[in-house]
């Protein structure tokens, strides 16, 4: 499915690739020996990928969206390598993590490196309203994960922090990748702002299906299973099965009333680090009997509807046609 997205910017995404592995290089040893490491596995692709399609709607695939294209791409690997470090993960796409392999110190370093790395391919584009957006950007990862961090601190279920956590940590970078696409494409003002608003649905929904993913036994994603709640993350299927009202039946002898009140309990125990791994599997069984798992699946297919009517407002051809599959793909993907 994703080849059949990347056709009609095929060519231009093999320049890109060329753009993105050139600069992941480094004179220092460990640097290029980690480099070399990440850039085994380039992953899906999905931000360079979106750049691009952006930039064809209006028209055009310059250098400058190439580099801006290779800069998201960037940013996007060093928050992982970062993200790694701060879950305490030791897989990424099927191979041990940076963090793993050399160190947690060694980890920061190289996210930082590539960081700044991808500071310079967007000051390539010389459009200071991209550079502006990525300064936006990194602030706005930051914020996101951070926030995520406090939130394990919190006594109540509500949806609304845990959006506001995606919104930062992911829909922002896939928003910031339509807007620099359409912009440097030469798209119109309100064209821009349609596409913005695409990415960070799509972003969104992204998120929500990796979040999925977590309580999902049968798929290999190349990543740990379970980690959000060995992390102290509540995502959005627990949050519903939890702020479910549980149904009063006096005289039975575990009321879903008290089971409620127990998977409660439970949840701020998964917060503080303090559940067992049976007791956050019991929470995930809890969760996926509730009917949280396709609570959040709705709610992403609510999400990717509203993303695909915006697309109403372009001419229908092979660049909106594979706006809308970068979209099915977003929801439908297995890994
Ligand atoms: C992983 O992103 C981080 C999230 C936002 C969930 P991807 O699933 O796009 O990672 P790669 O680049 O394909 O490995
Ligand atoms: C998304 O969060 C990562 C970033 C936005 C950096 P996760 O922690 O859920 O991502 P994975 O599951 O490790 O890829
Ligand atoms: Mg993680
Ligand atoms: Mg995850």
């Amino acid at each position: 499915m994703l080849e059949k997205i990347q056709t009609p910017i095929a060519a231009e995404l093999q320049r890109y690739v060329a753009i993105f592995q050139e600069a992941m290089n480094s004179d220092n040893e460990l640097l290029a020996s980690a480099l070399a490491h990440i850039t085994r596995r380039l992953g899906k692709m999905m931000r360079p990928t979106l750049v691009l399609l952006s930039a064809r709607v209006a028209g055009r695939i310059g250098d400058d969206v190439l580099h801006a294209a290779a800069g998201l791409e960037m940013l996007h690997t060093a928050s992982l390598v970062h993200d790694d470090v701060v879950d305490e993960s030791a897989m990424r796409r099927g191979q041990r993590s940076v963090n793993a392999i050399f160190d947690n110190k060694a980890a920061v370093l190289v996210g930082d490196f590539i960081t700044s790395k991808a500071l310079t391919e967007l000051a390539l584009t010389r459009n200071i309203d991209v550079v502006g957006r990525m300064a936006w950007l990194g602030q706005t990862l930051a914020d996101g994960e951070l926030e995520q961090l406090a939130n394990t601190q919190l006594t109540t279920f509500d949806e609304a922090p845990y959006y506001s956590v995606i919104a930062k940590k992911t829909a922002a970078l896939f928003s910031s990748c339509a807007y620099i696409g359409a912009m440097l494409g030469g798209a119109d003002a309100a064209a821009v702002a349609t596409l913005e608003r695409f990415g960070h649905l799509t972003g969104l929904c992204f998120q929500m299906r990796d979040d999925i993913f977590d309580f999902d036994e049968t798929l290999d994603v190349g990543k740990p299973k379970g980690n959000d709640m060995q992390e102290g993350k509540l995502t959005l299927p627990v949050l519903y099965a939890l702020a479910k009202t549980a149904t009063p039946n006096a005289g039975a002898a575990s009321t879903p009333a008290t089971e409620h009140a127990y998977f409660r309990r439970l949840a701020l125990k998964v917060r503080v680090h303090e559940a067992s791994r049976l007791e956050i599997q019991e929470l995930v069984d809890f969760t996926v009997r509730s009917g949280g798992v396709a609570y959040a699946k709705a709610e992403m297919c609510r999400l990717r509807d509203e993303a695909v009517a915006l697309l109403a407002s372009f001419a229908n051809n092979e660049i909106t046609n594979a706006l809308r599959l970068y979209l099915d793909f977003v929801v439908e993907r297995q890994s």
